[in-house]
């Protein structure tokens, strides 16, 4: 007999089927046994009889997890029993046959009941338990959903999606890097893309004209709630021929269209989003990434806000470890954004007086995007370097970009919102890990996998790696 899922069996009264699945619960009420089967679908009830001597006495055996079969005829419930919390709650599953097709241990957390209490270390470790969750559940099929609806939405509005590689060449973005050792050519190293920003400029000079990519992005950083220490994905945006408020008004078109498709309950505080000055932000809020929703405490509340006008440069700090040492100049976005034209005179008098083409996209406080509008002229680039305080030898570093800008740049800009941070914000989840179905500790490991791992001998060997001793444990 071929298997019936859940959501399908609701409407099989009278009718015999096979549904497989886990047991979610399993209750003994007078003589009778009760299991809630899951399967990807949804609950149903399933009842074994005493009557019915073999399997009752099978049904028994029957822990919470185990994988099961069960033959049986669907049956309307009596009204008073009609369970309305569950979509299959009208109905029952009368079993006449069950094969146990795999025993499980006790999971070390519940999990018909929420896992935001468990302590992580044991969440992570047993991922694969949490993610059986409803609402971990949820949230992994949402992320689905919307990268879904972002996919299409772009293609429609004639973006092509485009992979840019992974092994590949420091981009900066105010992060370390992930270093990847060559073994072909020794003491070289790829380096994990921070954001596929160079990729995306070049794809410009390509002729694609829009392009996007759902890109994983990787970061050597501190963890925050809403801060990966490792990976994390970028809505990776990138046009030419556009405006600033052409970028802008797609974001929010596409995005208000999300809301309104998958969180019919929450309200956008002001449409038209508001777009505020980088100055006025501060001075009015305090803040880079204002926060203006009316009633902080009311969860349904989302107050999108675009931040523009900001400095080109900040005053350089220790932290600025990537840009020539002893300059006073770090870029406040990355070194490929341009200056506004009115601005530019500036740059020889006063560099911190310069405004530049960032946008940055902030909600309910968090800071969910950030893109630009990108220098297409090599020497007003070559300026820009010089002003951070690049070495000749860090500006070959960027050759290939200038080059490239030497055979028919077209302007262009992007953004890139961070899928993540999006989706913790948009659902109300207190940590990003929430929407991430294998997410990394606060201190970078995966206590699942057991990553990062010590490598053998032979494997450092290959790559011309050898450990000093003070770093093996
Ligand atoms: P930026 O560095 O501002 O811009 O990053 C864009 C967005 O990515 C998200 N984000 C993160 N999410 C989770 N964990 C992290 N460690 C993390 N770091 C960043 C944020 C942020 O707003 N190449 C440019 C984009 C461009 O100019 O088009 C860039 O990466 O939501």
């Amino acid at each position: 007999m071929p298997r019936t899922i859940i959501k399908d069996a609701v409407g099989k009264v009278g009718e015999r089927v096979l549904v497989k699945g886990w047991v979610a619960n399993r209750r003994v009420h007078g003589k009778i046994i009760f299991i809630d089967l899951r399967d990807r679908t949804g609950l149903l009830q399933v009842v074994f009889e005493p009557s019915k001597k073999e399997i009752y006495e099978l049904a028994g055996e029957l822990r919470s997890e185990y994988v099961v079969a069960v033959e049986g005829t669907i049956n309307a419930r009596p009204e008073k029993m009609v369970n309305k919390n569950i979509a299959s709650g009208a109905v029952e599953l009368v079993a006449e046959g069950l094969t146990i097709i795999n025993q499980a241990k006790t999971p070390p957390f519940e999990i018909d009941k929420d896992t935001l209490k468990v302590n992580e270390e044991t969440r992570l470790k047993y991922r694969y338990l949490d993610l059986r969750t409803e609402r971990m559940n949820n949230n992994i099929r949402l992320r689905n959903k919307t990268l879904l609806f972002i996919r299409n939405y772009l293609s429609q509005e004639d973006f092509v999606e485009i992979q840019t590689p992974i092994l590949s060449k420091s981009t900066p973005e105010g992060a370390r890097d992930y270093l990847v050792p060559s073994r072909l050519h020794p003491g070289k190293f790829f380096a994990l893309p921070q954001s596929p920003q160079q990729y995306k400029q070049l794809l410009m000079v390509a002729g694609f004209e829009r392009y996007f990519q759902i890109a994983p992005c990787f970061r050597d950083e501190d963890a925050r709630a809403d801060r990966s220490p490792g990976e994390f994905y970028q809505l990776d945006m990138e046009m030419s021929f556009v405006t600033q408020d052409d970028i802008l008004n797609l974001v929010e078109k596409m995005f208000t269209a999300l809301v309104k498709k998958f969180f019919p309950e929450k309200r956008i505080t002001r449409e038209p989003w508001p777009r505020i000055k980088h100055n006025e932000a501060m001075s009015e809020y305090g803040s880079d990434k204002p926060d203006l929703r009316e009633n902080k405490n009311d969860p349904n509340e989302l107050a999108f806000t675009w931040v523009v006008d900001f400095p080109l440069f900040v005053q350089q700090t220790k932290e600025d470890f990537f840009y020539g040492a002893g300059e006073k100049y770090a870029p406040s976005h990355h070194m490929f954004t341009a200056p506004k034209e009115e601005d530019v005179a500036l740059l020889d008098s006063a560099p911190l007086k310069v405004r530049s083409y960032q946008h940055d996209l902030a909600l309910n406080g968090y800071e969910v995007g950030g893109g630009s509008i990108r220098i297409h002229d090599p020497k007003l680039q070559e300026k820009i370097f010089n002003l951070i305080g690049f070495s000749e030898e860090q500006k070959k570093q960027f050759s290939h970009l200038l080059e490239a800008f030497e055979y028919g740049v077209p302007p262009h800009g992007g953004i890139a919102p961070g899928i993540d941070r999006l989706l913790m914000v948009l659902t109300g989840q207190p940590s990003l890990k929430e929407m991430i179905a294998f997410p990394l500790t606060g201190d970078a490991r995966d206590p699942l996998m057991g990553a990062p791992s010590a490598v053998t001998e032979g494997q450092l060997k290959d790559v011309h790696i050898r450990l000093r001793e003070k770093d093996i444990k």
